[in-house]
């Protein structure tokens, strides 16, 4: 979308947090909360974005750096005076730019992506100056309350510490997402008086302001009361969390994927995963992780980010695995840890297993050829591999660069070849 472009704030202490490390950059359900912003932006086709960044900001430029998101601009809130301030921050990246422009705080993460675009619809279709996302509680309490007054136009936005007995009951809040038409925002910010018990400025004043100039106000509800949700404190931080879970959870489950027991599983990240697989309770599902069809994980299994499971795999109690691949029909059934290995296909990984993948300083990495059987509690010092169909005896101690060839059988501390011909 060219006629339209974004601010994120995000330059908040979090004073709330009790943190050492700026509020956006806490994780909300596995990754900064910054980042769900960052990637609805991108869903939008929102191309030019700029992020205001304060406290803390060499920390948050660095996450920005590394987001998956892709580039993005940031300027410096030097003081944090207040949500208005910050976005004024970005008045000389945008103020002649003749569209609109999408602010929304970095704090927000369960915004959905329809909600975001029925505001940016609404905007677009309708003659107004600015739109406001809003969600009606039946707990309001610490949100900005939305006043209408006659024919329901929005007059102003009261903020929990600044409104009256009459105001705070107001069930509609502000979620903190607005489309502005660029020019009138930037002009209005100018008159905007930090006169509040805060003694901020707040960008919620410009509705107020706005409206007094008699410039049309529009609105729409979100999807889900949920969305409303900002992250203020690490209460907060849990429940958002528990949000994005069962979010994952309900949409693995409409592409044909069993969690056996929602309460105890949490799947945080980019996860993907085939029809009629089952995840057993206590899974950990973590990260950017690739399941296929028909496979079976738990109860208590921990996948990291960078797993690929190929179809029907089985992985059982106490199995952790991490930045590997599975091939198809394999199993690792009983207490393993599995990092940095490529497993064939057909492999059985005997209970107890564990690669030595790290070796202090680097990560090494582990084959494992297609049909090979890994025997009760070996150990796999990486670099290394064991060839097709070869064989590991119990407790055996394969070390690095003891590369085992296909069909081979070995056995020992440290593993010897037993026998050479293939099975
Ligand atoms: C804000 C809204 C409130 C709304 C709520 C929704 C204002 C004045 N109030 O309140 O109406 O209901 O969000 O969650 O906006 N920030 C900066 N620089 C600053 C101050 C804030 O970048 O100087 C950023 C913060 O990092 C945060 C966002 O602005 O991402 C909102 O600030 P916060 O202090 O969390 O506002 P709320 O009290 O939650
Ligand atoms: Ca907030």
């Amino acid at each position: 979308m060219k006629d339209i472009v974004g601010i994120i704030l995000a330059a908040g202490e979090g004073t709330r947090m009790k943190s050492a490390h700026p509020k956006v950059l806490h994780k909300v359900g596995g990754k900064p909360m910054l980042e769900y912003m960052l990637e609805l932006l991108r869903r939008l086709e929102i191309n030019r974005c700029i992020v205001v960044v304060g406290h803390k900001a060499e920390k948050v430029k660095e996450i920005l750096k590394k987001s998956s998101a892709g580039k993005v601009k940031t300027v410096r809130q030097p003081k944090l005076l207040g949500s208005a301030d910050a976005v004024w921050q970005a008045k000389d990246s945008f103020s002649n730019f003749k569209g609109s422009v999408l602010v929304v705080y970095g704090d927000t993460p369960l915004i959905s992506e329809q909600s975001l675009k029925k505001l940016v619809r609404f905007h677009k279709m309708n003659q107004v100056s600015c739109t406001i996302l809003t969600a009606i509680l039946k707990n309001p309490t610490g949100f900005g309350r939305v006043l209408r007054g006659e024919d329901n136009r929005i007059v102003r936005i009261v903020e929990e510490q600044d409104a009256d007995t009459y105001e705070k009951a107001i069930g509609e809040i502000n979620v903190g997402a607005y489309c502005f038409r660029a020019k009138e925002l930037f002009s209005v910010l100018e008159q905007i008086k930090p006169d509040n018990v805060k003694k901020e400025y707040y960008l919620t004043d410009a509705i107020g302001a706005l409206s007094k100039k008699r410039a049309k106000i529009g609105s729409v509800y979100v999807g889900a009361q949920e969305e409303a949700f900002g992250i203020n404190s690490r209460h907060d931080l849990s429940r958002a969390s528990t949000v994005i879970n069962k979010r994952n959870i309900e949409r693995l489950a409409s592409g044909g994927v069993t969690v056996m027991d929602p309460a105890t599983t949490f799947i945080y990240g980019d996860i993907e995963a085939g029809r009629d697989t089952i995840i057993y309770p206590h899974t950990v599902i973590e990260g950017r992780v690739k399941i296929g069809k028909g496979c079976q994980i738990g109860p208590f299994a921990r996948l990291r980010s960078g797993t690929v499971l190929e179809d029907d795999v089985q992985l059982g109690n106490f199995v952790e695995i991490v930045r590997s691949r599975v091939g198809s029909g394999s199993k690792i059934k009983h207490h393993s840890y599995i990092g940095d290995t490529t497993i064939g296909k057909a492999v059985n990984v005997g209970c107890g297993t564990i690669t030595a993948n790290y070796d202090g300083k680097n990560k090494n990495p582990i084959f494992i050829g297609d049909g090979a059987f890994i025997g009760v509690g070996t150990i796999l010092i990486a670099p290394v591999k064991i060839g097709k169909k070869a064989i590991t005896g119990a407790g055996s101690v394969v070390t690095k660069n003891k590369n085992v060839p296909a069909g081979a059988t070995v056995a020992g501390v440290p593993a010897r070849i037993l026998k050479k011909r293939a099975r």
